[in-house]
């Protein structure tokens, strides 16, 4: 399956979050791009049969987290009618509401979200495996 996984990364930890989680994929026989939401394309990440968008979390550590807005930005640009999708974060104290707002918006983009998963530093995110295995 053509899996499309993007990316907010500041000082890259999700960015080697990312990179993990697309070694796994690809491990396990997709094909998997993986790229930084400054560089992504929208219609080339639409036309993927999956897709997987993961942002640093932003807030007052404790409170008022969300996804960045380059984030939340390129996600009102995509088109998912109906596709498989999963949100992430990498946090360091606690993520908040962030991963239910970007399931959200991603679902007002009519992604069928799956996944919503967080990692705490540069790791693949706990659930992670088992949602690709499940993408069939
Ligand atoms: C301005 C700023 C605000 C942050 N706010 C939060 C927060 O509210 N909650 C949290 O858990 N981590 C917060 N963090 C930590 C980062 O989300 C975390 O270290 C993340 O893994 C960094 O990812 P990156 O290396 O890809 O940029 C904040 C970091 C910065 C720079």
């Amino acid at each position: 399956m053509r899996l499309a996984i993007v990316y907010d990364s500041r000082t890259g930890t999700t960015k080697a979050a990312a990179e993990m989680m697309a070694e796994l994929a690809t491990s396990k026989g997709h094909d998997c791009s993986v790229v930084p939401v400054q560089a992504a394309d929208s219609s080339d990440v639409s036309s993927a049969e999956a897709v997987c968008v993961g942002s640093w979390t932003e807030g007052l550590f404790f409170i008022l987290q969300h996804a960045t807005k380059a984030t939340m930005e390129f996600i009102e640009t995509l088109s998912l009618e109906g596709k498989p999708a999963a949100v992430f974060c990498t946090y360091k104290t606690s993520a908040g509401k962030m991963l239910p707002k970007m399931a959200q918006a991603m679902k007002d983009r009519g992604a069928r979200v799956t996944g919503q998963f967080k990692a705490r530093g540069p790791h693949v995110p706990e659930g992670f495996s088992a949602w690709v295995d499940d993408l069939g």
